[in-house]
């Protein structure tokens, strides 16, 4: 099992380059399921998740060809399996974003119940209801979740009562090959949801709406092939911008997408760094400051990401003055909070709420990574700590980072994995 071996206390500056996103990559592979023919994707990111996707696609029957550019071919003209095994679902949660694909083009699917993060129950009822919205009958049998649509899938109107990215991602992919028009409402906003929709369109799909929270889509008979471009990874860049104020540095994004940045860029602004935004890329400075401490509370898009919080407590646990940060998306997301208490973090964790009392040096430990974005966060932290910090089960981290240790190594960071 890798760790990280961080020996922190050095300010990071420097360039890096922002990787594909994964939250729109696993949604925008399935869909590929949805076409009799060969799409291409660019910009895909080299990440565990990714290869755990294309697995998935090739036991059941997708050709897949990847290139050195970071494109990959897929070909699902002939499909042999509509299973997702527990092998590979256990280890991602994601995997769930084939439910809808494979109902839509073989009018049955049946899903392992996933596993992945460990951050809380992440359960699948908002899926399943809607998809029965489009006429999908659905049980549970050993451990699966098995769908049918004997007579075909007929459109429908969804609403969901919470806002879900991949139950969304889901209803949408299977009503593009329904029967007649489908409404979503409440849909979430994500602009990896937007991704998806875009790619669809690119391969025959009419959906109207795309960006808002009701998606119009008009089914059609088949998609066709064609190609696609991944967004930049918006959680990825906003994770460089923290660690770099985290250290009083500075960096630039080269690669993003500032737009979908915006409510990061506002709490590191608030933070007390000098943003710039130019194109596609943004830069930070500190100007050699300590941050000052912000209050955070989570959202669905164009809130605050969830994905982006654990990242400002470790910010926030080094930063002058209070801060507070609440998460309102999962139930326990804050297992980080234990970790960075024991680098001598002064944080109180009350419900979801994590207050912190900014102190002037961490000091190092060694750290478990517990869930991926909380791996983010214990990294920074050990940027910012005195003396090492080892932080074990890398795993978690490799699934939504590509060679975070080699990007930070180019900002400076004495970082290095070691393999056990
Ligand atoms: C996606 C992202 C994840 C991000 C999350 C929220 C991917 C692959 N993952 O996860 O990185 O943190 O959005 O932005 O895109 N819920 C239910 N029932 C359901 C589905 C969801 O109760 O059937 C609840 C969840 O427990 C959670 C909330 O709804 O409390 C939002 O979850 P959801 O948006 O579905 O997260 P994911 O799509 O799994």
């Amino acid at each position: 099992m890798d760790r990280f071996l961080i020996r922190g206390g050095r300010a990071l500056s420097g360039d890096v380059k922002v990787s594909g996103a994964k939250n729109a990559a696993l949604p925008i592979l399935a869909a590929a399921l949805m076409v009799p023919g060969k799409v291409r994707f660019e910009n895909l990111p080299h990440l565990n998740d990714v290869t755990t996707m294309l697995q998935l696609l090739g036991r059941m029957g997708v050709e897949v060809l990847l290139d050195d550019t970071g494109s990959v071919e897929l070909d699902a003209s002939s499909l042999n399996s509509v299973i997702a095994p527990y092998d590979l679902v256990r280890t991602m949660r994601a995997s769930i974003v084939v439910l809808g694909p494979l109902l839509a083009r073989a009018h049955q699917a049946e899903v392992s119940l996933p596993g992945g993060c460990a951050i809380g129950a992440r359960p699948v009822n908002l899926h399943v209801k809607a998809l029965e919205r489009l006429g999908v009958e659905f049980e549970v049998a050993d451990g699966y979740i098995k769908g049918r649509a004997p007579g075909g899938l007929v459109g429908g109107k969804v609403l969901f009562e919470k806002i879900t990215v991949t139950g969304t991602e889901n209803v949408l992919m299977a009503a593009v090959l329904a029967k007649g028009e489908s409404v979503i409402e409440n849909a979430a906003r994500e602009p990896e949801v937007t991704n998806l929709a875009d790619c669809l369109v690119a391969l025959g799909a009419k959906i109207d709406g795309i960006g808002t929270d009701t998606l119009r889509i008009e089914g059609v008979d088949a998609l066709r092939s064609g190609r696609h471009r991944i967004i930049p990874d918006r959680i990825e860049a906003g994770t460089f911008l923290v660690a770099a104020a985290a250290t009083a540095g500075s960096c630039t994004l080269i690669e993003v997408e500032p737009k979908h940045m915006d409510a990061t860029l506002l709490k590191l602004e608030e933070a007390g760094a000098r943003i710039e935004r130019s194109g596609t890329t943004v830069s930070l400075d500190m100007r050699g400051k300590r941050a000052k401490a912000v209050d955070i509370t989570t959202l669905e898009y164009p809130g605050f990401a969830t994905d982006m919080q654990a990242q400002f407590v470790a910010l926030n646990s080094v930063a002058e003055g209070s801060g507070r940060v609440t998460e309102t998306i999962f139930e326990n997301r804050m297992m980080h909070i234990a970790e960075m208490q024991r680098m001598g973090a002064e944080i109180d964790l009350y419900g979801s709420t994590a207050s912190t009392v900014g102190v002037n040096h961490l000091k190092g430990a060694p750290v478990m990574s517990t869930d991926l974005r909380a791996s983010a966060s214990l990294v920074i932290a050990g940027l910012v700590a005195e003396g090492q910090t080892i932080v074990d089960r890398v795993y978690h981290i490799d699934r939504g980072y590509e060679r975070i240790e080699e990007k930070l190594r180019r900002l400076g960071a004495d970082i290095e994995r070691v393999r056990l």
